[in-house]
């Protein structure tokens, strides 16, 4: 069963099972509970508690753990764990007599000997097992979803869910709680292949991170200018949005640093946040065509105004970022109003900003503290989107999405799909620590072509790879102009998606800036292969378009789902939705 499932099998005796596991599971956990018990009944003053910082924190993290579970295991297995006990007794009974007794030098060769051979190990380990990027690499190519309904009968797609927590928001609040002052606590944080390099990113920066577990994280913050210089380039994979914030942060420091990212990233274009950093005063290379890597070398900022040329939310968070560094005020406008997180996380950590009215200008003056707040992430509207369009083109749906991020920059899905016809009802609108958030409700109702207004782009620039499906199987046509910046997402989205509606038998045309769908209600998608290129959207666009296909659609390259909706199968198939995942 594991091995139809994916997995790798592989045997061990229970024997040593045992004593693997209590080598580097059982051990360190016994270490954990045993340090923080010696320092709590050695030292009664709570001095060392109270100026405990990062360190102490990253390493009794396992002291956290169950205390039931834990005494349990060690119960079941005493014999392998009092062996590898006397091996680290022994190992510090030999460090004790070192400190006691070596003359300095000698002990200061032998503990450099000993520190710099454990470190290597480490690393090592690290790099091979425990770098998300790596893993997305290794399977970079090879994940294939295979999904296909009757088109005569559709499933009816009901249920009630809560889809992982916002991208844009778990970027941000790793970055935001880095710089602050004091302990940041986060829940619902998206635990996917993005935003974990940005969390190794930080690590490499010198911040303490604990976790995240079931979506909990605390960033130990190192203040406005704690950051320290990464030992190597930092490896962005995946996301355009951790790359432009990072280099409006980092072209502040004042130390060299590299920005890296997939194959994917290395293509698009940075030159957007370049030109404006430059204008600041930061020193930054990019490659050919203004692609990554990207190469930041110490620099004194100052601010700007800038006119955004296009509405975009990196190029406006990666200034300002930069602006909290800069000498005087930097002051930015914006064409068309794009989300706005950055600002709202910014108020969160008590940052003085100000906001035209409109929303289209935010300016804010260098050399404020950050203070230490708690984020509660919502849910991620862009992939609440695919189960919304999934309800939307299946009869008899009837699906609620829960604690969703309706935030009014973020809506265009919405909008554009109640032009179109469909039933959705927003519940229960409250705020969560300053982010709008609400309960989706959507019933099928049959859905009629629209002129997408320019308007709405924006505020739906992620949702499109989605709303071309609806579109595929509403009255009559649906145009979307204006809307170029597709063609530099992930992939080229226009591209990628007509490539892909018209292999599903999809009568379409595709502009420079957008494209022509003409949709019928009785569509019975064609079984097709489809190569989503890569690309997250992409490849969960076409799992929804199987809900209406007469075969099987088999979508290729479909690794990177994990960046942004890692248990996006898993939820699919609680709401009827079911895709074969196979391992290429
Ligand atoms: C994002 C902004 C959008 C969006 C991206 C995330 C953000 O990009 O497409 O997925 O977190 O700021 P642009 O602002 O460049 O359009």
């Amino acid at each position: 069963m594991w091995t139809t499932l994916g997995a790798n099998m592989l045997a061990m005796s229970v024997q040593r099972h045992d004593e693997v596991l209590a080598a580097t599971s059982h051990l360190p956990h016994l270490l954990a509970y045993s340090i923080v018990d010696v320092l709590a009944k050695e030292e009664k003053s709570g001095d060392i508690f109270r100026y405990a910082a990062g360190g102490f924190a990253d390493f009794s993290r396992l002291a956290s753990s169950d205390a039931r579970m834990w005494s349990d295991i060690f119960v079941a297995n005493r014999v392998a764990s009092a062996e590898v006990l006397g091996s680290m007794i022994t190992a510090l009974q030999g460090l004790k007599t070192a400190l006691e007794t070596s003359p300095d030098t000698q002990l200061g060769t032998d503990l450099h000997a000993l520190f710099s051979e454990a470190k290597r190990t480490r690393e090592a380990f690290i790099n091979t097992h425990y770098n998300p990027t790596a893993n997305t690499h290794m399977n970079g190519k090879s994940v294939v979803f295979i999904a296909g309904q009757r088109c005569s009968s559709p499933p009816q797609i009901k249920g009630r869910v809560r889809v992982p927590g916002d991208k844009s928001i778990s970027h941000r609040a790793i970055i935001f709680g880095a710089i602050a002052e004091g302990r940041t606590e986060v829940s619902g944080f998206l635990e996917g292949e993005d935003a974990l390099n940005t969390v190794a990113a930080f690590r490499e920066l010198g911040v303490t991170i604990v976790g995240p577990e079931n979506g909990k994280l605390s960033i130990i913050g190192v203040g406005r200018n704690g950051l320290s210089a990464p030992r190597k380039p930092l490896y962005m994979g995946n996301s355009g949005t951790a790359m432009r914030l990072l280099s409006g942060l980092l072209a502040a420091q004042g130390f060299d640093s590299e920005l890296s990212g997939d194959e994917s990233l290395t293509k698009r274009p940075m030159a957007r946040v370049v030109e404006p950093l430059r204008l600041m005063g930061a020193s930054i290379n990019a490659q050919v065509g203004g692609r990554p890597p990207l190469q930041i070398a110490p620099a004194k900022l100052h601010g700007i105004h800038y006119a955004m040329p296009i509405a975009s939310a990196q190029v406006k968070s990666c200034l300002l970022l930069a602006g909290l560094y800069a000498d005087g005020v930097t002051e930015i406008s914006e064409p068309g109003i794009c989300r706005d997180h950055t600002e709202r996380m910014l108020e969160g950590f008590g940052y003085p900003l100000t906001r035209s009215a409109d929303g289209s200008t935010v300016s804010l003056e260098g050399g404020h503290p950050l203070r230490a707040t708690t984020i509660d992430v919502p849910s991620d509207i862009s992939s609440a989107t695919f189960f919304l369009v999934a309800a939307a083109i299946c009869p008899g749906s009837d699906v609620v999405l829960e604690h969703v991020g309706i935030n009014p920059t973020r809506i265009g899905v919405i909008n554009i799909l109640k032009l179109m016809g469909a039933d959705i009802s927003i519940l229960n609108p409250r705020s969560v620590g300053g982010e709008p958030v609400a309960e989706l409700a959507i019933k099928y109702a049959p859905l009629h072509g629209v002129t997408i207004p320019e308007s709405q782009i924006p505020l739906a620039i992620d949702e499109f790879p989605a709303l071309f499906i609806a579109a595929a199987v509403a009255q009559g046509e649906t145009v979307l102009r204006g809307a170029e910046e597709l063609r530099v997402k992930e992939s080229d989205r226009l591209a990628a998606m007509a490539a892909g509606l018209e292999r599903i038998g999809v009568d379409c045309e595709m502009f420079t800036d957008g494209i022509r769908i003409s949709g019928d209600p009785e569509a019975c998608f064609a079984a097709a292969e489809i190569d989503s290129l890569g690309d997250h959207r992409i490849a969960m666009a076409f799992a929804i378009a199987s809900l209406r296909a007469a075969g099987e659609l088999r979508i290729l390259n479909c690794a990177n789902v994990a960046t942004s909706f890692p248990n996006f199968v898993e939820l699919s198939s609680r709401l009827g939705l079911e895709i074969r995942v196979e391992h290429a």
